[in-house]
């Protein structure tokens, strides 16, 4: 319900849905979790999710279903190839993009190992306003250097700022023009910008950006994990798009680009999928090479006819205005209790989530103490929220010596999942900071007890500083 200013009337944030099934959550003691925490190595991904009460790990794959999706899944075609709830998948898709070659995949990192595979970039760059991490990974593993390109202003945390997912464009096309742009195989735009805390990007910035590479024929990919997310943002914040529908903002968005790869596990509110979707007949052949190599048969791309179907619903489910409004509310509406308790975070909260700035709440933990993971370990021990640290664990780049360097920013980030939880499980993660923030001084870093080389903060262990 909106008043005669277009606003929203209510504070209480209305969960534009009721609940159908439900799911026990893990209820623990502090002694419980203190073991717990112990024996998982400090490492949020090695608990158990039984022992969670809070789950706000990752938004990737943890969504709810409607019913309409769990009906999808009942009608979905086992065929081998060429199976109805492909193209159900594929209509869905190409509407939504545009693009006419779509091969679907079991989800986003597989899309990302497969084009830039295809792509043959060894010893080039890849340009990005921002690569995720399994994005960076993979451009990497091919031999290619990622390169980002956030505008300034991504760095201040404290900043308003409407569009903090730009890319610097001007510097991205220096960069074009110092390397030559036949070393340049791709410019990446990551919708919303995850590592830079569920930043949107502007209308704009994707046209500028789009105009720029096409000048040096370099094609754009957005990474649309969350393309509908960053659509709305258009909505609420760039001129001119307030009275357009969400669908059509989206649709504009792909416009500006050559080509797109989603992880589904987020903005297609599934628990599994992805997809590459793009025009280029030539590439989209060598994709369908590599995926029936490494996922099946183009009509399935490791997944089955069921999560097809069910993909295609959530895709068109998730540009629901209300249901995006409750969304990017519930991360306001976390974000401001948490400046209640002086917790500081990240400005504006981003679309999925709110990231807390760990290096200014403990400035007495050193990055190479992992302050960001210390307050992960926390919020469990105190409040069994499980949530990840962005920063000096997460990039875990090292000197010759093995000695940590210092990441750009020490992020914990409450990673919403869609439609699972209610204003009053927020109301408790509110609470837990509350108390957290009372004795901040008396958290303690941890150390590093074996690391793996590559996407090492999955399978770290460490302990408590002695
Ligand atoms: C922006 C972005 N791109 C790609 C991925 C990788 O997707 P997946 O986890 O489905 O492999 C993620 C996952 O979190 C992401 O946030």
């Amino acid at each position: 319900m909106k008043n005669e200013k277009n606003e929203w009337k209510w504070k209480t944030i209305i969960e534009p849905f009721k609940i159908k099934m439900v799911e026990p959550l893990g209820f623990t003691t502090r002694e419980e979790r203190e073991k717990v925490i112990e024996q998982a190595y400090y490492n949020m991904f090695n608990i158990k999710a039984e022992k969670v009460l809070i789950d706000f790990l990752t938004d990737s794959g943890t969504g709810a279903m409607s019913a309409t999706q769990w009906a999808g899944i009942m009608m979905g075609d086992e065929s081998y190839a060429g199976a109805r709830s492909f193209f159900n998948f594929e209509t869905t898709v190409k509407d939504i993009t545009g693009f006419d070659e779509v091969i679907p995949t079991h989800q986003g990192r597989a899309s990302e190992k497969i084009l830039f595979t295809a792509l043959e970039c060894k010893g080039k760059y890849v340009i990005a306003n921002s690569h995720f991490d399994t994005t960076r990974a993979n451009v990497e593993a091919t031999g290619a250097i990622a390169m980002d390109f956030p505008i300034k202003e991504a760095s201040q945390f404290e900043k308003q700022h409407p569009f903090k997912g730009n890319a610097d464009v001007e510097k991205m096309e220096k960069f074009i023009k110092e390397k030559g742009e036949k070393n340049i195989v791709m410019c990446v735009m990551t919708v919303t910008n995850n590592s830079w805390g569920g930043q949107p990007v502007s209308m704009q910035n994707l046209k500028d950006v789009y105009e720029m590479c096409s000048k040096y024929k370099i094609p754009v990919f957005i990474d649309a994990a969350r393309f509908a997310e960053n659509a709305y943002f258009i909505k609420l914040r760039e001129k001119g798009y307030d009275k357009t529908p969400v669908k059509e903002i989206a649709q504009e968005m792909f416009e500006y680009a050559d080509g797109a790869m989603m992880s589904a596990k987020k903005d297609a509110i599934v628990n599994i999928g992805g997809f590459l979707a793009m025009n280029d007949k030539k590439l989209s052949a060598k994709c369908r090479q590599y995926l029936i190599l490494t996922e099946g048969f183009s009509t399935y791309g490791g997944l089955a006819g069921r999560d097809l179907e069910a993909m295609a619903i959530g895709l068109r489910e998730v540009l629901d205005e209300k249901y995006l409004h409750y969304r990017i509310r519930s991360a306001e509406y976390l974000g401001e209790g948490l400046k209640r308790h002086k917790i500081p975070i990240l400005n504006p909260t981003g679309g999925h989530g709110v990231y807390v700035d760990a290096k200014k709440f403990l400035p007495h933990i050193k990055p190479q103490n992992f302050p960001a993971q210390a307050l992960c370990c926390e919020l469990y021990i105190v409040g069994g929220i499980r949530t990840v640290e962005v920063g000096t664990l997460m990039f875990g780049k090292r000197d010759a010596k093995g000695n940590f360097l210092p990441a750009p920013m020490e992020l914990v980030r409450l990673a919403m999942p869609r439609r699972v939880y209610t204003q009053s499980h927020i109301d408790y993660i509110i609470e837990v900071f509350g108390e957290i923030a009372k004795k901040k001084d008396k958290i303690k870093g941890l150390e590093v007890v074996e690391m793996s080389d590559m996407l090492s903060h999955f399978t770290a262990k460490l302990k408590i500083k002695g």
